[in-house]
């Protein structure tokens, strides 16, 4: 079924980046499975999907992620806290496990999947290290935002959160050497009442100066 656009529109009026959550508040577990399968649904350039997203519930651990946050308190008052990180590489074995993956679900043989095989291998040899590093951070950022479009639809309040140190994040997470780095991470959870920002006018740009119909 889809969405009446106003429906839509609404959903994403309501978003905000939200400053201050109501700690007591807590996402109902149905609800926060949804989140998780459209993190999971999320696409990717050629499905690859190089990411791992954590979800922090340990209060512990918050607290130590909200001193390498600038403080920001969504970090250890919203309900639920997703790093998202990047694989650091793109290498043989992450193709294969894609490819894999793939036989299986579509129901053909590594045959079937050979073309598209020999393609992303030629793409990902022809970039540098860092290169490819920085690809699978873009393809994060698309995670990002159906996270926070998702969230919006359900009525969940979100704040995406780059003001943190990534290498402290990594640290903390146990993720160094792990082949994954933090990209960016997203609060979620119910805005506090009394949360100023709810209420400011949405600033945008004009729909002139950032669409251009030729
Ligand atoms: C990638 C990204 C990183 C952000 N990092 C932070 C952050 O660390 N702290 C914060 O309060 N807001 C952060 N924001 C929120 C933006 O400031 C906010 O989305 C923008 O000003 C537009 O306002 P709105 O989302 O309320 O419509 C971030 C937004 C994005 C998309």
């Amino acid at each position: 079924m889809p969405l009446a656009p106003d429906t839509l529109l609404a959903s994403l009026r309501w978003r905000y980046a939200t400053k201050k959550f109501d700690a007591a508040r807590k996402i109902p577990a149905e609800t926060w499975d949804a989140i998780e399968q459209s993190l999971v649904l999320t696409p990717s350039s050629f499905g690859l999907q190089p990411w791992k997203f954590i979800v922090v519930q340990d209060a512990g651990i918050r607290a130590n992620l909200c001193a390498e946050s600038w403080a920001q308190p969504q970090v250890t008052d919203a309900s639920h806290l997703v790093v998202l990180t990047a694989r650091t590489d793109l290498n043989a074995a992450d193709i294969d496990a894609w490819m894999e993956r793939m036989a299986t679900v579509q129901g053909g043989g590594p045959e079937s999947v050979a073309p598209l095989k020999g393609m992303i291998e030629g793409f990902a040899q022809s970039m540098s290290h860092e290169a490819r590093h920085a690809w699978n951070v873009r393809q994060a950022y698309i995670a990002l935002g159906q996270l926070m479009t998702s969230a919006a639809v359900l009525g969940i309040d979100a704040c995406p959160l780059e003001g943190i140190s990534a290498t402290a994040y990594d640290r903390l997470l146990g993720l160094e050497g792990s082949g994954y780095a933090t990209v960016v991470a997203c609060a979620l959870g119910y805005r506090a009442a009394d949360d100023k920002y709810a209420e400011m006018p949405k600033a945008r740009f004009d729909r002139s100066r950032v669409i251009a119909h030729l």
